[in-house]
Parts: structure tokens; C-alpha cells; sequence
């Protein structure tokens, strides 16, 4: 299959509205292989959705929203609150029904039931029963995805293992801190080997232990071949473990890419020069605003590929270069740009 056809989100049906049908279709015509619904299915993206948009009164909590995420992919959906991403969430899920656009998981429509079973979910406000211990509520989930009872026990043992409460298992989950009721919403998302697993700001409850451990999970996950869309407004845990991101705001995503890329080619370089003349680093302009720090010189604004030749004039004027540090535009400051460049 030609991923394009899924990436360009512009698959029409005859009428010419867009339509995910007719991109499966598309995505049959490109491969004759394709000729079974169940080889179609695992050979579409994990997500796709053209114009998807949901309307509550006149508030657009999604707005015309496409995007493709590929299988395998950790996918961070970052955005301020209210930015429309629990929404999301819930039209993905079935949990919500759209006003407006289409959309496609694991190859199936929104809300197919069979497929929610191949699909792992930890809310944005988990609540469990609080007399139920931890088994008890694994053991619950494991019934409500119709896993094997043979199975339950082993799966019980590894979300346990896995979160790790092995040691809390058979306590009340009344008993258990927030964090803890976290993790545990974190297992129940693990139940099943899950193909997808759909996350809505898993460490908000959690301390930074929690949050590395959350980090280790979603890579184990990863090389594990699921995929994770990930919720978050934390941009470290989008940096750290997601291979692409969109960008939303009230309701629109404002860009979609790897996160190196929507923080830009131009970046700051911080540099430790001996031996130069002050005079010298008024020719530094033409690579970027320059200032110095102490010892340092940092110049700012500058594109990446034009560092080497800044290292190169600078040793021509006789200076002697100690240390080169390329530095990203913090990514924050990016944030702040991408929201206010609407
Ligand atoms: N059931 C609802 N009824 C009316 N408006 C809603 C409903 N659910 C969400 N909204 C509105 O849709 C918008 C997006 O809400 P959503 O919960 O998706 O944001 P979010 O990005 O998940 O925010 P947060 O980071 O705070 O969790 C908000 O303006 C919200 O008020
Ligand atoms: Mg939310």
C-alpha cells in the first residue's frame, strides 16, 4: 500500500466529500494483495481522520481535524486545555459521536465494537470501584475485553508487574493513592497486548518516578510494535518519547510533524572562544544575533547548517574554539510561538 494515499487525507468518496471508505479503497486499488477486509484492516494506519469535527452548541470542540498515524508510532496530541484533545479522544473511541468528517481506526469506523477490543484506554479521569482490590479490577477488565480465562491470571500478574503495585494487588483500590489509582488505570490500558493504546494525560497524577516509569512503559510499547496516542499538555513527555506530534488549539491542529521539525531549523549555539579580539565579533552578525555570557558567545537565530562555517571564521580570526554547543529554541518558547502564529 501507498501510504501516501493515507497521509494526503484527501480521499474522496463519489460525491466528493472526503471519506475514509474511499480511502480504504484507494488503499485496495494501489495493492491487488489487499483483497480480504482482514488484510485491509492491518494494513491501514493506526488513525485516520479527514475533517473530523465535533460541535457542542456553537463551542467547535474539533475542528475539521485530518491526520494519519502510522502503526508503530508513539503519536503526542499536545495542546493547551480546552485545546479539544479528550474530545478526540472520545471520537476515536466511539465514546462520542462526530458532527462533522470521518475517520478510520485500525481500519475500522469510529465506535466499531470489535475493534474498541484490540484497543487500550486509560482516561482522563480514571475512577475505579473503590471495594474492588487491583486483581479484582483487572480481573473485570480482562472479562470485558473477552479475554481467554486462562489467560486472565497471567495478564494480571504482568499489568501488576508492569505498573508497579505486584506487592498492592490484593488491596481495596479505595486504599490507594492518586497516583496509584493512575497506574493502575495505566494496567488496565496494557490488558490484552493491546495494538493501539490511547492515552489521556497518563502522569497527571504522578510523581517523577511515576512519570519515567510511564516514559519506559510507552517505549517498551513501542518496541513491542503498539501504537501510542499519547495526550499530553507536558512538552518534555511529548520530547522524550513521542516520534511525531500534532499541535491542537481550539479545536484545529496548528501543526503536525516530528517534534524536531516544528521546532525549526534555526536554534541558538553557544560557543567558548579563546584569544578573540572583541572588535572581531561584530562580523558574527551576519550569522545571527550574538550576544556574550560570561566567557561564552552565544549567537541566536541561526541556521544549523551554517554553524561549521561560524567555527570556521572564527578560528580565520584567529580564535581558538573550546567548545561548540548547538542548543534547540526551548521548546516552550516554540509552543508559545506555534499558538500565537494562528
Ligand atoms: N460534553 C461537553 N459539552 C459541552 N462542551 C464540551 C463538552 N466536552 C468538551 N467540551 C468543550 O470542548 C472544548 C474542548 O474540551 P476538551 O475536554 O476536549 O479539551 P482538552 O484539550 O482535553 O483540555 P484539558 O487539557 O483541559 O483536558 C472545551 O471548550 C470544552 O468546554
Ligand atoms: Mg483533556
Amino acid at each position: 500500500m501507498s501510504q501516501t494515499n493515507w497521509a494526503d487525507s484527501t480521499a474522496l468518496d463519489r460525491r466528493g466529500r472526503s471519506s475514509p471508505a474511499a480511502a480504504v479503497g484507494l488503499a485496495q486499488a494501489a495493492n491487488p494483495l489487499l483483497a480480504d477486509h482482514a488484510d485491509q484492516r492491518t494494513a491501514s494506519p493506526a488513525i485516520h481522520t479527514v475533517a473530523l469535527s465535533k460541535r457542542y452548541g456553537k463551542t467547535f470542540a474539533v475542528n475539521s481535524l485530518s491526520m494519519t498515524v502510522q502503526r508503530g508510532e508513539v503519536f503526542g496530541f499536545l495542546g493547551p486545555n480546552g485545546a479539544g484533545k479528550t474530545t478526540v479522544v472520545k471520537l476515536l473511541l466511539g465514546l462520542a459521536r462526530p458532527t462533522g468528517g470521518e475517520g478510520l481506526v485500525l481500519g475500522a469506523p469510529l465506535g466499531d465494537r470489535e475493534t474498541r477490543r484490540q484497543i487500550g484506554y486509560l482516561p482522563e479521569l480514571f475512577r475505579f470501584q473503590p471495594l474492588l482490590t487491583a486483581r479484582e479490577v483487572l480481573r473485570l477488565h480482562c472479562r470485558l475485553l473477552a479475554l481467554p480465562k486462562a489467560a486472565w491470571k497471567q495478564q494480571e500478574r504482568a499489568a501488576l508487574q508492569t505498573i508497579g503495585l505486584l506487592e498492592r494487588g490484593d488491596d481495596r483500590v479505595g486504599t490507594f493513592s492518586k497516583g496509584m489509582q493512575q497506574r493502575l488505570g495505566l494496567g488496565v490500558a496494557l490488558l490484552g497486548n493491546p495494538t493501539l493504546v490511547v492515552l489521556d494525560e497518563p502522569t497527571s497524577a504522578l510523581d517523577p518516578v511515576g512519570r519515567h516509569d510511564v516514559r519506559e512503559i510507552i517505549r517498551g510499547l513501542r518496541e513491542s510494535g503498539s501504537t501510542v496516542f499519547l495526550n499530553t499538555h507536558l512538552l518534555e513527555e511529548a520530547a522524550h518519547v513521542c516520534d511525531r506530534v500534532a499541535v491542537i488549539d481550539k479545536g484545529r491542529a496548528i501543526a503536525i510533524g516530528a517534534l524536531d521539525e516544528l521546532l525549526g531549523h534555526h536554534s541558538r549555539v553557544r560557543l567558548k572562544v579563546g584569544a578573540l579580539n572583541e572588535n572581531w565579533c561584530h562580523g558574527l552578525g551576519r550569522f545571527g544575533r550574538w550576544h556574550r555570557e560570561n566567557e561564552w558567545i552565544v549567537v541566536e537565530g541561526i541556521d544549523r547548517s551554517r554553524i561549521a562555517d561560524l567555527v570556521d571564521e572564527l578560528v580565520a580570526l584567529g580564535g581558538r574554539v573550546e567548545a561548540v554547543i548547538p542548543e534547540h529554541q526551548s521548546l516552550e518558547a516554540r509552543f508559545l510561538e506555534l499558538l500565537g502564529e494562528r
